[in-house]
């Protein structure tokens, strides 16, 4: 799909000449819906036509503005009028951003349907809610729920297919500076999470540990990011027995890829690590069939971290961001790693596998204490599709978070409560650490029938020492994500806006 053209404009909407206008309205606590534009409140006024509009969350309307009647002042092909719900006084600017995310999804939804290519979207102006908030988050919603991934269906001849957005259209009273930047950091955002989003579509033969790489190349020749790839014979050099492990199966070779961001003024550093898992069928310790296919999104941290570097990469903010990403797939075969092996991470810790299929921590342990070991970050996060347990848990709804230094899992709450990504702290300890404790080795890959996400986390604990780390458990988000407008099915590009919110709101002082 082409890159959307986004315009912020202070233009009589009235002139505009696309396929669809929007106008946005708020759901009265009681009495009749108003609107700004005096024509389209005299319509909802009378008991004619749109007087059944009710603007309730989600609810829209498409007229043709005909010739001939007072409906010409529009120019536009459609009119389209979009419920916003009911403003509640309770409502913090959290909550009225996610409003408009869920109403830039529903109008993606409807410009689909009728196939518009240019739209212009008036942005209401609202009590109590800052026009720059607004026209950051309808970006969002619009590009994030315009996504969808075509790359392998045949194009219909008779039936020519919509080829997304081409241009889209803000208008604003207050066109000024500021809203253009909010505006604009909305599109980096959605942009860089529907890339995460195109990766993680990819099936396990389209997307390999060598297209990570590909990809982390691209980006770095792209925004003058650093690039590093290590091959299977530097991590043999290097003792990275979990990637290597995982990799024994498999006949496409690892890589893990390293970006560096280093911002002209030197503050502080924050690494980030994805699980870059691009098949995981379990190895020798098997998945059921059914559904196994959904296992090709395995690397959807990987991908958010990728996704997360574009950004970094387009806005240089002023801390320092490296990004790792182990990559390989988890396969059975004669050569594949065995329930009951033992092998030696990065580190010299020694773990015992218990089960193949619990693989994410092993190729996550030697990227954290490689990168710990060399870039010294401040701060590091890592994101992962590493438990079912977790779906368990919290279902598909939030994130589970989890780490060692309470700052920073404020920080990383608040950033996915301005994304709309939720995320949810579950508690660490000795008690759960116990778990993982081995006969034979210094620890072990899984912690027996009990709390598995945080036994998962309480392996990787092993490997950050006293660096501040957080870890975002992604596996019940990453994909069947709960229902929203700006959502669609498939992988959700999770991540990707929270880490990014996450840099924004770097303060110099650090952690
Ligand atoms: N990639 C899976 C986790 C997963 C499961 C993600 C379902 C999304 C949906 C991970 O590698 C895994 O298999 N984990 C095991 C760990 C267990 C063997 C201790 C799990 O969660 O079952
Ligand atoms: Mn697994
Ligand atoms: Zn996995």
């Amino acid at each position: 799909m082409e890159a959307t053209k986004l315009v912020l404009s202070g233009k009589n909407p009235e002139t505009f000449k696309g396929d669809l206008l929007v106008y946005c309205l708020e759901q009265p606590v009681k009495g009749k819906v108003k609107a700004d534009h005096p024509l389209i409140d005299s319509w909802l006024k009378s008991r004619g036509r749109l007087a059944e509009f009710s603007a309730k969350a989600g609810e829209s309307l498409i007229l043709y503005p005909e010739k001939n009647k007072a409906e010409e002042v529009f120019q536009a092909k459609r009119l389209m009028l979009l419920g916003l719900g009911k403003s509640d006084k309770k409502h913090g600017s959290d909550e009225h951003r996610e409003r408009f995310r869920i109403a830039g999804g529903h109008i993606a939804g409807q410009a689909i349907r009728v196939k518009a290519d240019k739209i212009m979207v008036c942005l209401p102006d609202l009590d109590g809610v800052r026009a720059g908030d607004v026209a950051e988050t309808m970006v969002e919603g619009v590009l994030l729920g315009d996504y969808r991934f075509l790359k392998y269906k045949k194009k219909d001849e008779d039936d020519p297919s919509y080829e997304g957005l081409k241009e889209l259209r803000l208008y604003s009273n207050d066109p000024s500076i500021t809203v253009r930047k909010n505006m604009m950091a909305g599109l980096r955002a959605a942009r860089a999470a529907c890339r995460a989003r195109d990766m993680a579509n990819e099936p396990g033969n389209g997307w390999t540990p060598a297209s990570f790489a590909a990809a982390g190349r691209d980006l770095a020749e792209q925004y003058g990011l650093q690039c590093t790839i290590l091959e299977r014979a530097d991590m043999e050099h290097l003792g990275m027995g979990g990637i290597l492990a995982v990799n024994q199966g498999s006949a496409e070779p690892p890589k893990m890829v390293i970006l560096e961001y280093n911002p002209p003024k030197k503050t502080q550093t924050l690494l980030v690590v994805g699980k870059g898992l691009t098949f995981d069928s379990g190895g020798v310790s098997i998945k059921p069939s059914a559904g196994m296919e959904d296992m090709k999104y395995d690397m959807c941290g990987g991908a958010a971290i990728l996704g997360l570097m574009q950004i970094v990469g387009e806005e240089m903010p002023d801390v320092g961001v490296v990004a790792l990403v182990p990559a390989t797939d988890n396969m059975p075969s004669g050569s594949a790693l065995k329930p009951g092996d033992i092998i030696t991470h990065y580190s010299g810790v020694t773990s015992e596998v218990v089960n193949t299929d619990a693989e994410g921590r092993l190729i996550l342990a030697d990227a954290l204490a490689y990168g710990i070991k060399k870039f010294s970050p401040d701060c590091v996060v890592d994101v992962a599709t590493l438990t079912g347990a977790v779906i368990v848990g919290l279902g598909h709804h939030y994130t589970g978070l989890l780490g060692n230094n309470d700052e920073v899992i404020r920080r990383l709450i608040k950033a996915g409560e301005r994304c709309g990504e939720p995320l949810w702290r579950l508690p660490m300890g000795p008690d759960y650490s116990k778990q993982i404790e081995s006969q034979v080795a210094d620890i072990k890959n899984t912690g027996g029938p009990g709390a598995g996400t945080i036994t998962a986390a309480a392996y990787l604990e092993k490997f950050v020492g006293e660096t501040p780390w957080a870890h975002l458990d992604i596996a019940g988000t990453a994909w069947n994500y709960t229902e929203k407008s700006y959502i669609p099915k498939g992988p959700s590009g999770v991540g990707v806006r929270t880490l990014i919110e996450f840099v924004r709101r770097w303060r110099k002082t650090g952690i």
